[in-house]
């Protein structure tokens, strides 16, 4: 609460990536096998076909935004040897765990600690941007997007890859289920953080359905917007391009 008693939307923001930030800090050991054991290892088939949409080519600037463990950026990198790939977060335990993994790949990568509301880069610095499971994090979802806008070349490719809510009733039941009931419980088991667990399913349910998405993207001042479900609605992948 701010000393003089008013909240105001740029504190409720700042409480909001702190909370956020902490969370991500205390489950960076635990968060590569969280995605593994509750998505059935699906979420690899949706990185690459994440990958897939970027079209990254070698020599060209490539940012993975809110990068985490960095597998996006890994998996941009592999795909276009020669491409270069930063991989940005605001947490440092999130980056020092995917720093070890790629030790191992000895796949290059910058790991870079940055918020995505204020990403310290120059204007038009990148050919194209990959966020993976990050827009939902962020406070401010347009000031994310309209960051994102600056940051990209004219021209320049924006791949989202998100959860969604599922369009088909009968789906939606069974993911209700299981994102709701089941999947709070184990990840709290395996992450050992039950609030972390809690918050996927909750932060999914607020975030915008992938039309809405598509519409926030226009109006950041991408062009060309389009969007596929995954997995029958529980993911999305948005493409645009900078206008
Ligand atoms: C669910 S993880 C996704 C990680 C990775 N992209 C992946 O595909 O697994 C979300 C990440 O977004 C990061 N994040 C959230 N808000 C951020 C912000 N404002 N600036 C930078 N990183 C942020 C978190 O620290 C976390 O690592």
């Amino acid at each position: 609460m701010p000393s003089d008693g008013f909240h105001d939307r740029a504190t409720s923001q700042a409480e909001k990536a702190a909370r956020v930030r902490e969370m991500f800090d205390a489950i960076a050991p635990r968060y590569d096998l969280f995605n593994d054991v509750l998505s059935a290892g699906i979420h690899r088939r949706w990185r690459a076909d994440a990958v897939d949409l970027l079209h990254p080519e070698p020599g060209a600037l490539y940012l993975d935004l809110c990068a985490g463990t960095l597998d996006l950026a890994r998996l941009v990198r592999a795909r276009a040897p020669g491409a270069r790939v930063v991989g940005a977060d605001f947490s440092l335990p999130m980056l020092a765990e995917g720093r070890s993994k790629l030790a191992a790949s000895k796949i290059p990568v910058w790991p870079v600690c940055a918020d995505a509301l204020r990403l310290p880069f120059p204007a038009g610095e990148f050919r194209g941007l990959i966020i993976g499971f990050g827009l939902r994090n962020l406070a401010d979802y347009d000031a994310g997007l309209r960051e994102m806008a600056r940051v990209l070349e004219p021209g320049g490719r924006l791949v989202v890859l998100e959860f969604t809510v599922p369009p088909g009733r009968v789906f939606r039941g069974l993911y209700h289920a299981y994102f709701h009931h089941v999947l709070p419980r184990v990840g709290a088991w395996i992450s050992g953080q039950a609030p972390a667990a809690r918050y996927l399913p909750d932060s999914v349910s607020r975030f915008p359905r992938a039309s809405e998405l598509a519409e926030l993207m226009a109006a950041a001042g991408f062009a060309r917007v389009r969007y596929r479900y995954l997995t029958r609605g529980i993911a999305a992948l948005h493409v645009g391009y900078k206008d």
